[in-house]
């Protein structure tokens, strides 16, 4: 499966009770910062668990680009020879990252305090979305910046030659823009600030500290506080990628709507600002069990038992929406499920994901039958406990969109079509089978 192939409908339907072992994949976040971690390292980096999906395979392609040597020595399990902080080499080619917005813009922060000059392009969906909210920041290094109208891809980026440090609030809370940030950072001589009011995810701050960085973060009156000190040696690690939870809520959500279903998902990331989604799922009553809580490459894990039950509407608030953004096309399903409101608040972020993720789920849930309605910022479903089914999604070349649907149509009346599953391959690329291993009918 590839976005960019042929169109590649699919179809679920209502299905039995689901059991067993839902073993999901590496978590995306982690798996591209292990790769352009490990090619900014001196020396040799060895990451397990990688995620294989197309997002992640074409920034391994970018880091080789750059000079790096990455090779692929089994499922999952890869090493990485770095090219050491500011010794990125300029790239032949155009760098493509397909459907990947983290891959482009980490990228981009990486490789604009090189005096090296890169072009970078991806696919339809990547070219509608803002480059200008990572290229602006880059521009106080020192680099300088050409783009499409709008601030999109094809983006141009010289590299600069003399870097100076930024000291940079966010706009929006995203982890893309502090990260590409920070990895800029790391070839400016002093220190370099990024400013959060709200937290996200923290895997490059994490990662960089395993790397042997500097890097502080304080909560303050402004916000989070990162402080990253530049130049330093990143000295490489072993990289063990937990599964992603946002991959994992697939399945979670699957086992909570089909009736009898029991499954179980090891090893699944619990980080605090990952965590969100299985927040809101306790206050609505899912039966969640957390067992064997440990820490595993320097993230919290455990593995979740689900099982199906009733569930209520909730009002998710808006300070929550960062720790589950990647979450909300899934929880609008969920909330179709459930009996009463569920009012999602802050989420205009979704807006400008792989989709316009707010538009996509509102239209394919009203399509099978749901009662959603949205404003700019927020979302509202009224749950009736089921859902009626019948008709065809339509993706946006979005996977969550795609998966979102599919899961849907394993618990509704009638079967529930999605125009375009090959999406699901940049993040989730043995969806299917996983799915079908647990007793889904899908095809
Ligand atoms: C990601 C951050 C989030 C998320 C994306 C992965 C990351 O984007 O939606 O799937 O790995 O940093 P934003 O930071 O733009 O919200």
């Amino acid at each position: 499966m590839s976005h960019s192939a042929e169109p590649l409908p699919m179809i679920a339907r209502r299905s039995g009770p689901l059991k067993g072992e839902a073993k999901v994949p590496g978590d995306k976040s982690i798996s591209h910062r292990a790769l352009i971690l490990g090619a900014l390292a001196v020396g040799e980096t060895h990451i397990t668990g990688l995620l294989e999906g197309q997002d992640v395979l074409d920034t391994a392609k970018a880091m080789q680009a750059f000079g790096a040597q990455v090779e692929r020595l089994g499922i999952g399990e890869w090493k990485v020879n770095g090219v050491g902080v500011g010794g990125f080499a300029e790239p032949e080619g155009v760098i493509d990252c397909g459907n990947s917005g983290t891959g482009v813009r980490l990228i981009m922060g990486a490789m604009a305090t090189s005096p090296i000059t890169a072009t970078f392009t991806g696919d339809a969906s990547l070219s509608r979305r803002p480059m200008g909210r990572v290229t602006d920041p880059l521009e106080l290094f020192g680099c300088e910046v050409t783009s499409r109208e709008g601030k999109r891809l094809p983006v141009t980026i010289k590299g600069a030659a003399e870097p100076v440090p930024a000291r940079y609030k966010t706009p929006v809370a995203s982890a893309q823009i502090k990260s590409a940030v920070l990895l800029a950072g790391l070839n400016a001589p002093g220190q370099t600030v990024v400013i959060e009011s709200e937290p996200t995810r923290d895997h490059t701050e994490r990662m960089l500290a395993g790397f042997g960085a500097t890097i502080t973060t304080e909560v303050t009156d402004e916000g989070h506080v990162i402080t990253l000190t530049g130049r330093p040696e990143l000295k490489p690690q072993p990289v063990a990628v937990p599964r992603d939870p946002s991959s994992a809520a697939f399945p979670v959500a699957a086992a909570l709507l089909v009736p009898g279903s029991e499954i179980r998902v090891p090893g699944v990331s619990r980080n605090p600002t990952r965590d969100g989604l299985y927040v809101t799922l306790l206050e609505m009553g899912a039966d969640i069990t957390f067992e064997n809580p440990r820490e595993e490459g320097g993230e919290p894990v455990a593995d979740l038992i689900v099982r199906h039950g009733p569930l209520k509407g909730v009002t998710v608030p808006a300070e929550r929406a960062a720790s589950m953004i990647d979450e909300f096309p899934i929880l609008s399903v969920i909330a179709a499920f459930a009996e009463g409101t569920t009012v999602m608040q802050g989420v205009h972020e979704l807006r400008v994901k792989e989709s316009d993720r707010i538009a996509a789920m509102e239209a394919g849930l009203i399509a099978n039958g749901a009662s959603v309605t949205s404003t700019e910022d927020s979302m509202t479903v009224q749950g009736s406990g089921g859902l009626k089914g019948g008709a065809t999604a339509v993706t946006h070349i979005d996977h969550r969109i795609a998966m979102s649907f599919l899961v849907a149509g394993l618990a509704s009346e009638q079967p529930i079509s999605v125009d375009d599953g090959s999406p699901i391959a940049t993040s989730f690329p043995d969806f299917l089978p996983l799915m079908k291993a647990l007793g889904a009918e899908i095809a």
